[in-house]
C-alpha cells in the first residue's frame, strides 16, 4: 500500500515520550514549555501557547478577540470544517471568500468586494470584526494584501496555519502575521503530536488570555490560584510536547523532502491529462502539506470511481478539501447554492490528493502516477 502519509516518527520521538511517560509527570510540566519555545523561536514570534488542536486553538483565539454572537468574520470557502465551525460555534456568522484557483487560497479580490458591500451598510458593517485566512495545503495566503484590507477597516486578522508550519512569504513566516495564529499537530501534517495546536502572538494581553483560557479560566500570571474567566481544558499533555520538542528538530529536513517529492511529480504529471500543483509565485515557500492536483475536467464526475480504482492498485488518495458552503449544514444556514462560489465549485469537484510523504520513493510516485493514467481508462 502507498499510504497518503506516515509521519515521520523515529527512535528519539520514542524515546522521549517513553522518558517523559516514566516520570509520572504528564501535565503542565517543563516539556510543554520547552515545546513553546522551541515553535516561538523557529517561528520568530514571542508568545506560543501550546493546546490540544488547532481546532481548540482557532475557537479559543475567536474568543480572545472577543468575537461575539452576531459579529460577522470572513473567511475562506474551501478547507477542512473547523475554519468555519470555530465561527459558527462563538454564534458569530461567517460570510465565505472564493478562492484562487491557482493557489486554492483566499481570493482577495472577492474579499475585497465583499468587505465593500458589507461596509456600505450601517446594519453590517458594525458586525465585521475579523478575517480568517487559511494557508491551504501549506502555501502563504496572499497576507500583504489581506493585512491591507484589515487594517483600512479596522479588523483583526487569525492565520488558519494548521497546514503551513515553516511556510514563508518574502521571508516572513506563517504564524506571524495575523494577531493570532494558529497550527496543527495532527498526523497528516508535516510533523506531528497525534493531536496538537499551537497558537502564535506578538500580543502579551492576548497571550495572558489565551493561558487563561486553555487551563479552566485560571490566571496564568497569579501566585494564588484565581479564576479571572470561564474557560476550557485545552492542554496539551506533556508526552506530546516532548515529542514536539523531537519532531520540531526534523521540520526542515521534513520540509525539504516533501519539496523535493513535489517537484519530482510536477515533472511526472508534465503531459498527462492531470494538472499539477500551480507553481508558487516568487518569494513563497509552499510546504506541501498535501500535494493536490487537478482532474480533467470530464473526469471529475467520475472521481469516485477514479479513487475506488487507486485504493484497488493499492495507493490511497483522498480529495483535496471541503467546500464548506455546500456542506449539509453550512448550505441549509445560509441557503448557498451551486455557482455562488465559482471557483471552489471548479476545484472541490476536481482536486485529488496523491501521497506525499518521506519515506515516499521515486519508484513510488513514478507508479502512483502510473496508475492515475490508467485510472481513466476505468472510467
Ligand atoms: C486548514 C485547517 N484548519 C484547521 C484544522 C483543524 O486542526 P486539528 O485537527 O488540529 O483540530 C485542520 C485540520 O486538518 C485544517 O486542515
Amino acid at each position: 500500500m502507498i499510504r497518503l502519509t506516515i509521519p515521520s516518527i523515529e527512535e528519539d520521538d520514542l524515546a522521549t515520550v517513553r522518558a517523559v511517560l516514566e516520570t509520572g509527570y504528564l501535565v503542565q510540566g517543563k516539556q510543554v514549555a520547552a515545546f513553546e519555545e522551541a515553535v516561538a523561536s523557529y517561528i520568530g514570534v514571542p508568545h506560543a501557547i501550546a493546546v490540544s488542536n488547532c481546532t481548540a486553538a482557532l475557537h479559543m483565539s475567536l474568543l480572545a478577540l472577543d468575537v461575539r454572537p452576531g459579529d460577522i468574520v470572513l473567511v475562506t470557502a474551501y478547507s477542512w470544517v473547523a475554519t468555519v465551525n470555530v465561527i459558527e460555534l462563538c454564534g458569530a456568522q461567517p460570510v465565505f471568500i472564493d478562492i484562487d484557483p491557482a493557489t486554492f487560497n483566499m481570493d482577495v479580490t472577492h474579499l475585497e468586494s465583499t468587505l465593500q458591500r458589507l461596509m456600505a451598510q450601517p446594519e453590517t458593517a458594525r458586525r465585521v470584526r475579523a478575517i480568517i485566512p487559511v494557508h491551504t495545503f501549506g502555501q502563504l495566503a496572499d497576507m500583504p494584501v489581506i493585512l491591507s484590507l484589515a487594517a483600512r477597516y479596522n479588523l483583526s486578522v487569525i492565520e488558519d496555519a494548521a497546514c503551513a508550519l515553516g511556510a514563508s512569504l518574502d521571508g516572513k513566516q506563517a504564524g506571524t502575521w495575523g494577531s493570532l495564529n494558529c497550527f496543527s499537530f495532527h498526523p497528516r501534517k508535516a510533523i506531528t503530536t497525534g493531536e496538537g495546536g499551537i497558537i502564535t502572538t506578538a500580543d502579551e494581553a492576548l497571550q495572558r488570555r489565551l493561558r487563561a483560557l486553555r487551563n479552566h479560566g485560571i490566571d496564568p500570571a497569579a501566585s494564588v490560584q484565581d479564576f479571572i474567566m470561564p474557560g476550557f481544558n485545552n492542554r496539551m499533555t506533556e508526552f506530546q510536547a516532548a515529542m514536539g520538542v523531537t519532531q520540531m528538530q526534523k521540520l526542515d529536513r521534513i520540509i525539504a523532502a516533501r519539496r523535493e517529492r513535489a517537484l519530482r511529480y510536477n515533472t511526472l504529471l508534465e503531459h498527462t491529462p492531470f494538472t499539477a500543483p500551480v507553481l508558487s509565485p516568487a518569494g513563497s515557500l509552499h510546504v506541501y502539506q498535501s500535494y493536490v492536483i487537478m482532474l480533467p475536467p470530464e473526469a471529475a464526475p467520475h472521481r469516485a470511481r477514479i479513487m475506488q480504482i487507486m485504493v484497488e492498485q493499492g495507493i490511497q488518495v483522498t480529495i483535496g478539501t471541503c467546500h464548506i458552503p455546500m456542506t449539509t449544514y453550512y448550505r441549509t444556514r445560509y441557503n448557498t447554492m451551486p455557482g455562488d462560489f465559482p471557483a471552489t465549485d471548479e476545484v472541490a469537484a476536481r482536486s485529488l490528493t496523491i501521497p506525499l510523504h518521506e519515506q515516499l520513493t521515486p519508484a513510488d510516485q513514478s507508479a502512483v502516477v502510473a496508475a492515475l493514467c490508467e485510472s481513466l481508462e476505468g472510467i
